[in-house]
């Protein structure tokens, strides 16, 4: 029986964790965003209706699950409130089953301002941030500046704190970047407005998941991005500013890695990718238009055309072994029903040498040229299919060689958005 369990992408985010974060929150008391901001976009699809989740847990629209935002989530108060009231428009009310950490720092509008003004700045050196204000957010938790959300609960220093690095922040905007200057006061007159709406919120979210494990709740963890998007692990500098790997979950909450029981690898049956930076796998041909159009590769976030590509084996052995990845769940699968035959990536070749690579991290990603096993594909609809029996051998056997490849077992398949549309190869707890 799991208890505990971590959903994290092994790629470059978009793998579809919210999907299966929402499959398995069904039989869960608890789930936890623990990193990242609003640049995540998770898509639900429930009785055919979409629902896209940034900063909100996507357990929530089983009315009985509680949501928890936790301290390592970079927070923009307005984008929460407006979420919030999406799901109310939906039918969903959460606001009083969900907590927010005191600690978690605050988004604000001279981060979106700064992320935006740099990203111009750097020309044809862009990253493709998501223009949310996650980099200068964290940032300024690191330099131990940040307001946090617990500062709203004290209106003269917020005040005082804003002022300060309002100041701060116009003298580089100013000066640097020849925006124009922001006033602290329309700020703190917003933030003033939304409080009373969130204050009850504020809790201490440790306590509250540290008492849950007590009481033998089961507690989901909802990672944002994927493990190549890591500022540790990823392909920097092309990264987000957060931990996406498995360290996030102890830092982002306050839990230690005995809480945990299970560690799922959400993983696309190909690969994709949005905004900059090296993709050993990318296509550029009809299979690039097919899966992009098939699959519906734009951003969920910012709407961009999402970059395409092979499953890269190399990459996913490396995002086994840095997460210590219980077992993975393959999505997408019914994406691949119409093309003849389907490549893996099993090692990388240097352009330069006769060398072989089989590890990811201390390649020059630049400088290699993917080598590939390729395998028939099944050419039948397997969207939709819920049992692991019903699906083509050709399909199992891509799986197989999933399984192979990445040497730990695939214990969901998904084949379609809808909630649905899961096959659990093993029993988990249901
Ligand atoms: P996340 O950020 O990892 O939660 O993933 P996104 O929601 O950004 O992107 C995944 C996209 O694929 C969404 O549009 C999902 O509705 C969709 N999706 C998820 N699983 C499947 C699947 O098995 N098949 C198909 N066709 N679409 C899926
Ligand atoms: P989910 O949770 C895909 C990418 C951006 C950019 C880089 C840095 O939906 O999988 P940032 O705004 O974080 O400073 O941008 O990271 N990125 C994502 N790509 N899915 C995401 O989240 C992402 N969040 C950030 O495109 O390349
Ligand atoms: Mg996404």
């Amino acid at each position: 029986m799991k208890k505990n369990i971590v959903i994290l992408g092994t790629q470059w985010g978009d793998e579809g964790k919210g999907k299966i974060v929402d499959f398995l929150s069904s039989n869960s008391s608890y789930v936890v965003r623990y990193h990242g901001g609003n640049n995540a976009g998770h898509t639900l699809v429930v009785n055919k209706k979409k629902i896209i989740l940034h900063l909100i847990p996507s357990g929530l629209l089983y009315p009985n699950v509680i949501g928890i935002i936790s301290n390592g989530v970079v927070i923009s108060p307005f984008e929460l409130i407006k979420e919030i009231k999406m799901l109310e428009e939906n039918g969903y009310f959460i606001n009083k089953r969900l907590y927010i950490s005191p600690s978690a720092p605050l988004i604000l509008p001279y981060h979106i301002q700064m992320d935006l003004a740099r990203e111009k700045k750097l020309g044809n050196y862009l990253l493709g941030t998501t223009g949310r204000g996650i980099g200068p957010a964290y940032e300024d938790k690191i330099a131990r500046r940040s307001l946090q959300i617990g500062d709203l609960k004290n209106k003269k220093e917020l005040s005082r704190k804003l002022e300060i690095i309002v100041d701060y922040y116009n003298s580089q905007l100013v000066s640097f970047y020849k925006c124009k200057p922001i006033d602290y006061k329309n700020i703190l007159k917003d933030l003033l407005e939304i409080t009373d709406f969130i204050y009850d919120m504020i809790q201490d979210t440790t306590n509250i998941l540290h008492q849950a494990i007590k009481d033998k709740k089961r507690i989901i963890f909802e990672g944002a991005q994927g493990s190549l998007l890591d500022i540790d692990h990823g392909t920097y500098p092309y990264v987000t500013s957060s931990n996406s790997t498995i360290g996030g979950v102890m830092t982002g909450t306050g839990l230690g890695p005995k809480n945990l029981d299970y560690i799922l690898g959400v993983t696309k049956a190909y690969s994709t990718r949005v905004g900059q930076g090296p993709f050993p796998t990318e296509l550029f041909n009809d299979v690039d238009h097919y899966l992009s159009t098939t699959g519906q590769e734009f951003g969920s976030t910012t709407g961009r055309k999402r970059r395409t590509g092979w499953l890269d084996g190399v990459a996913l052995r490396y995002a086994v072994k840095i997460n210590s990845l219980s077992a993975l769940c393959i999505t997408k699968l019914d994406v691949l029903d119409n093309l003849k035959e389907i490549k893996i990536c099993t090692s990388y070749k240097n352009i330069n040498s006769l060398e072989n690579y089989n590890n990811f991290s201390n390649v020059n990603l630049n400088n290699i040229i993917p080598i590939y096993e390729v395998y028939p594909g099944w050419m039948k609809k397997t969207s939709g299919i819920k049992n692991i029996e019903d699906l083509p051998q050709e399909a199992r056997n891509y799986i197989h060689h999933i399984e192979k490849i990445a040497k730990i077992p695939v214990d969901i398949i998904s084949t379609g958005p809808d909630r649905l549309d899961t096959i659990l190869v093993k029993k988990l707890f249901f």
